[in-house]
């Protein structure tokens, strides 16, 4: 039985069959972690904005917006199956937690703002590990030039800027054509300026990953930074691509980009312009420079983990004693309707909060004779600021046992 309405950073919506928020993440919305400029995404938030120095920034964006503003206006298939209700998490049909940045692209177009980025924390329904939490932060950003002759040498006049000063860094990159038959330009662009802008967009994210990445104090020990472009797919930009860089001996993915659908433009009311934009995800990189190992230490505030970070400095996390991991393995049959892995770690999560680790499926069969389906997850309970007993674990074990019996009808075995 759901409750006729729910009510989130104080504005009240009818609930329906699609509600799926969970009091876990209601509880975390409106913490905006990335505006404390001492916590470690906040530092991140601030090196990326400092380095667009000239791009309008901005925080503090509610997260609920439409599917329309997250899926529809930027041209994602009605099919697509991160709309689905175990992907997203839905106040009701018509309003939803945004699942990336670019659900503002729009409106921000629509300011006339032709620098700007954007940070803000974003909601996907996932499995529970190290590192996937189902809130966690973005920072969008994006250039918008004029499809002219002024336009053509604007951009042309910040390419040779930054070609200029790339050529005098320590990186090595490995790239793609900036446009093939793979990975098209768009039917409404000028080849040539659609060339320009695409090169503007790996020019400016080169420079980008070398003050991320670069050579801090002895991090890469005096080798070049080496940056690897692929080409992507985005149904709100072509061509696409994902940037990827070589750090600590891992070819790590950092963001997704591209050129910009004049869909998106057009949307906006911004005619005769070519932009583009790109995406990237804080904690994934942040987790790296700071040497994070569990992304549930974002939100805490147990003191050893927030004193250890200051404002503008990268500083490498010394993790205090990692608490025994206590495994509850629960077994059950499924009732008719099945059970997402997501839906049960919705449960794990909103049962326990953040004292569970990792949640693996380690069995999943079909009765051969009565043909009922049964899984097995083994739940790490532990906990990031104390030691867990035993009896606490089981105590929250069999809560989250009762739990699955209340709200799935499954049958335990
Ligand atoms: N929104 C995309 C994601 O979350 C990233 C992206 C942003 C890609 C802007 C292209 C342009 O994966």
């Amino acid at each position: 039985t759901r409750p006729p309405s729910l009510t989130l950073l104080g504005k009240e919506y009818p609930t329906d069959s699609t509600t799926n928020i969970t009091d876990a993440i209601a509880d975390k919305v409106g913490r905006n972690l990335y505006t404390d400029p001492a916590h470690p995404l906040g530092i991140l938030h601030v090196l990326v904005s400092s380095h667009f120095h000239d791009f309008r920034s901005h925080v503090g964006l509610p997260p609920v917006v439409t599917p329309a503003q997250n899926f529809d206006d930027l041209g994602f298939p009605p099919d697509h199956p991160g709309r689905a209700p175990t992907d997203s998490y839905y106040l009701n049909r018509d309003a939803m937690l945004r699942t990336h940045t670019s659900a503002h692209e729009v409106e921000t177009f629509a300011r006339g703002e032709r620098r700007w980025l954007l940070a803000a924390d974003v909601y996907r329904r996932d499995e529970i590990d190290a590192s996937h939490y189902p809130v966690f932060h973005q920072m969008e950003g994006a250039r918008v030039f004029g499809a002219d002759e002024a336009g053509r040498a604007e951009v042309e006049a910040d390419n040779a800027r930054l070609e200029h000063h790339l050529a005098r860094s320590n990186i090595v990159i490995e790239d793609v054509p900036h446009i093939s038959a793979t990975n098209p330009r768009q039917e409404a662009h000028d080849p040539v300026m659609a060339e320009l802008v695409a090169k503007n967009l790996k020019l400016s994210l080169n420079s980008l990953m070398l003050t991320l990445f670069g050579d801090r104090g002895g991090v890469n020990e005096g080798e070049p930074l080496r940056v690897r472009w692929i080409e992507a797919f985005f149904p709100f930009t072509t061509p696409s691509y994902e940037v990827e860089v070589f750090f600590r001996g891992k070819w790590l993915e950092i963001l997704g980009c591209g050129v910009v659908q004049q869909r998106t433009l057009d949307r906006a009311r911004v005619p005769d312009s070519i932009s583009w934009a790109f995406g990237l995800g804080l904690e994934r990189i942040a987790m790296i420079l700071f040497s994070i190992p569990d992304i549930r230490l974002f939100w805490s505030q147990d003191p050893r983990f927030v004193s250890q970070f200051t404002a503008g400095q990268i500083s490498t996390f010394k993790p205090y004693s990692k608490y025994p991991a206590c495994y509850k393995d629960v077994s059950f049959w499924l009732p008719g309707s099945g059970l997402h892995d997501n839906d049960f770690c919705d449960l794990v999560r909103d049962t326990v909060g953040d004292l569970v680790q990792d949640v693996v499926l380690i069995d999943y069969f079909t009765h051969p004779k009565t043909n009922r389906r049964s899984k097995c997850y083994r739940i790490n309970y532990c906990s990031m600021d104390r030691s867990l007993s035993n009896e606490e674990a089981n105590a929250v074990h069999t809560q989250v046992i009762a739990n699955l019996k209340d709200k799935f009808g499954v049958e335990i075995r």
